[in-house]
């Protein structure tokens, strides 16, 4: 059996679960409980200037490099969630966008395993979650972070931990990878850390933020992906070639984009940028099964991009694990690029959306 296909088997689950209540206990050591009726909190949504893409432990999400993002603004989740004294029978209850989620999907299966873990700390209880997504759900912008982010914080509120942004970074990672970048606004860095307990990975704001930097979402499809960010990742570890290559490239492509904004040159960050994510989607396409997330659309796009630079519009792309493409561009350009890809939903991280 391939690692990436023990890792869903039950004992692997149960072996995970261990590892990360440990993980949350240590956290949570000499912080007092003092719950109140509800938690509530935002957190907004990122993409990945530099990707995060495989992990070095599954079981804490710890990844292989470090990665740096762009939080979105106002736009992301809201989530409230409050305790519920009742029988053991009772389940959690999980909203998404106002509607209740039924108890097996896996939405509501991977919220509440994630909260199981903080159960030892709040009693036998069980949760009410109410969580609300203003990202447009087909956009290919990941809300497991800052759907996590969210959780976690208002988790905090709730049990009234006082967690400091570096604490909830760590546990917001346990719920997804991504998410550990969206406990901050703007830019943010999330260290890939060396140690096996996972204590020295977390995210950090980059502090400069940059008023002119715009990002625009292409939304090209909104089939459901194939292949998870988290299985796909688990599948190019293991069986990529290419992959080998990889973790060099994100440590210097990172050292990169930190120095393009810390001068605010924008052509080398977005050059830097739409080369990571190409080589992150080179090294999928080398996976066996193959990983091609790019649908012909996306390549059409891509081409798109390229033409237009070479006629001097400095506008540059990102892709994730699936076919919408994010284009990086400054204020300046803008008209023109709205222009040029109808139906752009331009994002302002610093300025109003
Ligand atoms: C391509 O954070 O969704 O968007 O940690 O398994 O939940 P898990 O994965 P996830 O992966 C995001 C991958 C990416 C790149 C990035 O956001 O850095």
């Amino acid at each position: 059996m391939k690692m990436y296909q023990f890792l869903k088997t039950r004992h692997h689950k149960e072996f995970m679960r261990d590892i990360q209540s440990q993980f949350v206990k240590n956290i949570l050591t000499d912080v007092c409980t003092n719950p109140k009726e509800s938690g509530a909190a935002f957190a907004p949504s990122n993409i990945a200037l530099c990707k995060y893409w495989g992990k070095r432990n599954p079981s804490l999400n710890l990844p292989v490099n470090s990665s740096l993002s762009i939080s979105l603004g106002s736009l992301g989740t809201r989530t409230e969630i409050r305790l519920h004294d009742t029988p053991a029978t009772w389940a959690d209850r999980v909203y998404l966008n106002g509607q209740l989620q039924p108890p097996e999907s896996s939405f509501v299966q991977r919220v509440t395993s994630f909260l199981n873990l903080f159960c030892p700390m709040l009693g036998n209880v069980h949760f009410e979650v109410r969580t609300e997504n203003n990202i447009p759900t087909a956009a290919g912008l990941a809300s497991s972070a800052s759907g996590f982010a969210a959780l976690v914080i208002a988790l905090d509120d709730l049990a009234g931990w006082g967690l400091d942004k570096k604490q909830l970074s760590m546990l917001a990672r346990l719920g997804s990878g991504s998410a550990s970048r969206s406990v901050y606004d703007g830019f943010v860095q999330w260290n890939a850390g060396s140690n096996s307990d996972g204590m020295d990975s977390f995210a950090e704001p980059v502090f400069k933020p940059w008023q002119e930097f715009c990002i625009g979402i292409l939304e090209l499809s909104d089939a459901r992906k194939p292949v998870s960010s988290r299985d796909g990742m688990n599948r190019t570890v293991e069986t990529s070639e290419l992959y080998k290559s990889w973790p060099q490239q994100a440590a210097a492509d990172l050292k990169t984009i930190r120095a393009a904004i810390e001068s605010q040159d924008f052509p080398l960050l977005g050059k830097t940028a739409e080369h990571n994510a190409l080589s992150m989607h080179a090294t999928m396409m080398a996976a066996w099964p193959p990983l091609l997330y790019l649908q012909p659309e996306t390549i059409e796009q891509i081409h798109k991009v390229q033409r237009v630079r070479s006629k001097g519009l400095e506008v540059y792309l990102t892709i994730d694990a699936g076919p919408n493409i994010k284009l990086l561009f400054l204020e300046e350009d803008e008209a023109s690029v709205a222009s040029t890809f109808p139906g752009l939903k331009t994002i302002k991280p610093f300025g109003s959306c």
